[in-house]
C-alpha cells in the first residue's frame, strides 16, 4: 500500500441528513481500512484544511438568517476548493484513501433541494470550483427525518442547519435519494436507521463490492 502507481488512493464521501451517523461511520470505516493495510485519512466538510476551517466557522456560527442561500453556497464551494486542493488531492496522490464526512452532494441537497437554488446553477458552480473532481464512491446514509433529528438533538446544541424546520429536512432526505437515483454508479444508499454495527457492515459490503477491497 502507499504506492500511488500500484495503489492509487480512493476518495469516498459519506452523506446524509443531520444525525444520520456520518461522523460515526467515517471513523469506523477509516479504522476498518487501516486494519486491512489501507492508509486512510478521515476528513470533513465544511473544513478539512486551514482555510476551509476558517470558512466553516463563518458558516456554522450565528443565526439561521446570517447568509442567504447564494452567499452560503459560495462559501461552501470556496471552502471545498481549498480542501480539495490542499488536503484531498495531495493525500490521494500519495496513495492514501480519503474518507470525507459530507461533500458536494450536501450542497446540492441543502442549498438545492432544501433551499431551492437551481440545480443546474449549482452544477455549474461545482465545475467552476473543482472541475471534474468527483468521489469514487458516495455512501448515502438514509433514515427517517425524525430519527435523525432526535439523534442530532441528543448530541449537542443545534447549529444553524439543525434549527431549520422539519419540512426542510424532508426535502433534504428526498434530495439525497434523488442524487443516488441519478448517479447509481457513484452512489450507494445505506440504511442508516439500523444499529451502528449493522450500518458499518453494510458500508464495508458496499466498499468491497464497488471498490474491490475486502475487510478483516
Ligand atoms: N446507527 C445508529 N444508531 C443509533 N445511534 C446512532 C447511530 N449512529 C450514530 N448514532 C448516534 O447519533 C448521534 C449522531 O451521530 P453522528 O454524529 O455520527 O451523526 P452525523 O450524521 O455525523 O450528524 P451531524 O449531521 O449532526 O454531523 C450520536 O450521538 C451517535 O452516537
Ligand atoms: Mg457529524
Amino acid at each position: 500500500m502507499g504506492n500511488p502507481t500500484l495503489n492509487p488512493g480512493k476518495f469516498i464521501t459519506v452523506e446524509g441528513g443531520e444525525g444520520a451517523g456520518k461522523s460515526t461511520q467515517v471513523r469506523l470505516l477509516t479504522e476498518a481500512l487501516g486494519r486491512v493495510g489501507i492508509d486512510a485519512l478521515a476528513t470533513r466538510e465544511p473544513g478539512g484544511s486551514p482555510g476551509a476551517e476558517a470558512i466553516r466557522r463563518l458558516l456554522l456560527e450565528g443565526d439561521a438568517e446570517r447568509w442567504d442561500a447564494t452567499g452560503e453556497t459560495l462559501l461552501f464551494f470556496a471552502a471545498r476548493r481549498d480542501h480539495v486542493a490542499r488536503t484531498i488531492q495531495p493525500a490521494l496522490a500519495a496513495g492514501k484513501w480519503v474518507i470525507c464526512d459530507r461533500f458536494t452532494d450536501s450542497t446540492i441537497a441543502y442549498q438545492g433541494y432544501g433551499r431551492g437554488l437551481p440545480l443546474d446553477e449549482l452544477t455549474a458552480l461545482r465545475h467552476f470550483a473543482i472541475g471534474d473532481f468527483r468521489p469514487d464512491l458516495t455512501l448515502i446514509l438514509d433514515l427517517p427525518v425524525d430519527q435523525g433529528l432526535a439523534r442530532a438533538a441528543s448530541r449537542s446544541t443545534a447549529d444553524r442547519f439543525e434549527r431549520l424546520d422539519r419540512t426542510f429536512h424532508q426535502r433534504l432526505r428526498d434530495g439525497f435519494l434523488a442524487i443516488a437515483t441519478a448517479e447509481p454508479e457513484r452512489c450507494a444508499v445505506i440504511d442508516g436507521s439500523a444499529e451502528v454495527d449493522a450500518v458499518h457492515r453494510a458500508i464495508i459490503s458496499a466498499v468491497a463490492e464497488r471498490l474491490g477491497v475486502g475487510s478483516k
